[in-house]
């Protein structure tokens, strides 16, 4: 482990907390009056607007999931409930959809002094439908503000004239990981089972030994930069975020024994770190047909697997960054048996295929079924291989 400064350096300094304060208060205020000499293009907040000047930032975004956190599964439980009790419509589009201008209904207050719903005169329903867009993280007031720059501040004192949209306030604190800590940590009196918050993740990162080493949430999920966030719906980044060993297969006359090890060596939090996805590790025995034979299959799974109303957490089988867990696979040798068969399959969104499959059992969507539909089929198409080893036996 590294030591010295740098772990200090890796956490938001005073003044850099006191800017995430402001920037994260949700909604994010109005934007308000467009400033004087703004083209059509530079006051627009929609992420293709931004997209014209930023092609590969936007080409980025639009590959993630940020961009897509309005879809059909948030949509359509936020359509009942933004008429129904707009108050949790509100703590999902914090989240989901930050910016005032995507939300359609505002609390104001009104003259009595109390808050009361009222339709938002600024709603953007495309702007709503981008989810986490551009704007959301980095325009407040329509002035942009972004990382430091990578070049040396002299240089861009000369090349900051003249720039679009007024040129942009430079703010270090986008290049830690407590930038992302509002939608990815609940705070201490958020939602807990079992003692452990349902949302972890930056808790998670600060206990391992990545802060010391420099590492932030960027370095993996925006490297160089990329507006990537790739996750653990995306094979390949999973594949870099843990180590997976196969132990030779110990094997008697009337037992099949092998080990495996799945060790998180890549992942900056729990593998996997939410309780929605889960990760199911499946040893079997195969003929020499190639075909399973039954009663040879033993399994395991990896994750925190809780009851659909999360009033109760079952077991919690997630592996912390550095450590191991292990797969004991033992069980009678077929008498046929020519090859031993080590498969890891993951379900991303396992808990939410429950969910909306339950929805649409219980006809409780109301007028957003349809979207749930959609966001069901969505949660059923998510699963893959992440690892597959063939072991030939005696
Ligand atoms: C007309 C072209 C244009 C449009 C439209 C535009 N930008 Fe920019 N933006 C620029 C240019 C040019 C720079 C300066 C880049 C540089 O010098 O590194 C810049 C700088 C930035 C920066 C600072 C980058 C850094 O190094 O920190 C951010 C953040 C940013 N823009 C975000 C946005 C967002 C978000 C939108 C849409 C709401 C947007 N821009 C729309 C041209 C544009
Ligand atoms: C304003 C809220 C917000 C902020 C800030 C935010 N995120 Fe997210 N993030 C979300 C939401 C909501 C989703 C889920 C989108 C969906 O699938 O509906 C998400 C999804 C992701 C995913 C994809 C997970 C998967 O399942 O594959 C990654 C990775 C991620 N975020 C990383 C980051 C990082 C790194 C930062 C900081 C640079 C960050 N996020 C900042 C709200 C946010
Ligand atoms: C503190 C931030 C936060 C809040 C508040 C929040 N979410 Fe999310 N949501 C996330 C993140 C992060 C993910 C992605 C990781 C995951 O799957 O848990 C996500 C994923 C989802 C997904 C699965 C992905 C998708 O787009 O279908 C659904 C559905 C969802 N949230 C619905 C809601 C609803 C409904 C609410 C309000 C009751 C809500 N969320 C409140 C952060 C939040
Ligand atoms: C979830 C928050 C989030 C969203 C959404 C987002 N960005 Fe960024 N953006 C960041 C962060 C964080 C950084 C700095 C990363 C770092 O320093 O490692 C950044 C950096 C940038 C930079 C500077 C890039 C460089 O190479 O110096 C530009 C320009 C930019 N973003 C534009 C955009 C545009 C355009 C969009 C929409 C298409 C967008 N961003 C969406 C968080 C976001
Ligand atoms: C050392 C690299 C690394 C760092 C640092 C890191 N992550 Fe990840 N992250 C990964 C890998 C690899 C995955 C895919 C495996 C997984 O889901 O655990 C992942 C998955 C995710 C997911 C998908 C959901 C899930 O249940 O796993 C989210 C959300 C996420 N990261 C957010 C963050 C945030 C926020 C931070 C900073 C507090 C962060 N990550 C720091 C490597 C990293």
């Amino acid at each position: 482990m590294v030591t010295g400064n740098s772990g200090r350096e890796s956490l938001p300094t005073g003044s850099e907390q006191q800017f995430l304060d402001r920037h994260w208060q949700t909604p994010v205020a109005p934007q308000g009056r467009v400033p004087d000499g703004y083209s059509e293009l530079e006051s627009s907040l929609l992420p293709e607007s931004c997209g014209s000047c930023h092609a590969q930032q936007y080409q980025d975004w639009k590959t993630s999931l940020h961009s897509k956190a309005m879809g059909p599964g948030v949509h359509g439980q936020t359509l009942v409930m933004k008429e129904s009790d707009p108050a949790t419509a509100r703590v999902c589009w914090s989240c989901h959809a930050p910016l005032s201008e995507q939300q359609p209904v505002l609390l104001q207050t009104v003259q009595s002094g109390e808050s009361e719903w009222k339709s938002n005169p600024d709603f953007d329903s495309r702007l709503q439908q981008h989810g986490m867009s551009c704007a959301a993280c980095h325009v407040r007031e329509h002035q942009r503000i972004g990382p430091s720059r990578r070049i040396s501040p002299e240089a861009a004192e000369k090349t900051d004239k003249g720039l679009p949209h007024g040129g942009f306030i430079a703010e270090p604190a986008f290049s830690k990981s407590a930038f992302c800590k509002g939608c990815h940590q609940f705070g201490s009196e958020g939602y807990a089972l079992n003692g452990k918050l349902i949302e972890n993740t930056y808790q998670e990162w600060l206990d391992s030994d990545y802060p010391a080493e420099g590492v932030q949430c960027q370095s993996c999920h925006m490297p160089d930069r990329r507006h990537l966030w790739r996750g653990i719906h995306d094979p390949e980044m999973t594949r870099k975020g843990v180590t997976i060993t196969v132990g030779k297969p110990a094997q008697t006359d009337n037992s099949l024994a092998a080990v495996v090890t799945i060790t998180n060596t890549g992942t900056g939090h729990y593998f996997p770190t939410y309780l929605t996805p889960r990760i199911i590790v499946t040893g079997y025995q195969l003929d020499p047909a190639k075909e399973m034979i039954p009663d040879t299959t033993q399994q395991t799974v990896i994750g925190r697997e809780v009851t659909l109303n999360l009033s109760q957490e079952i077991f919690d089988t997630r592996i912390p960054p550095g450590e191991s867990s292990l797969f004991n696979y033992e069980q009678p040798v077929s008498e046929n048996a020519e090859r031993l068969i080590i498969r890891i399959r993951v379900e991303p969104d396992y808990f939410y295929e429950k969910f909306f499959r339950v929805m649409l059992e219980r006809n409780t969507a109301g007028k957003g079924r349809n979207l749930i539909q959609q966001a069901w089929d969505n949660a059923r198409s998510t699963p893959y291989t992440l690892f597959e080893k063939e072991l030939m036996l005696r």
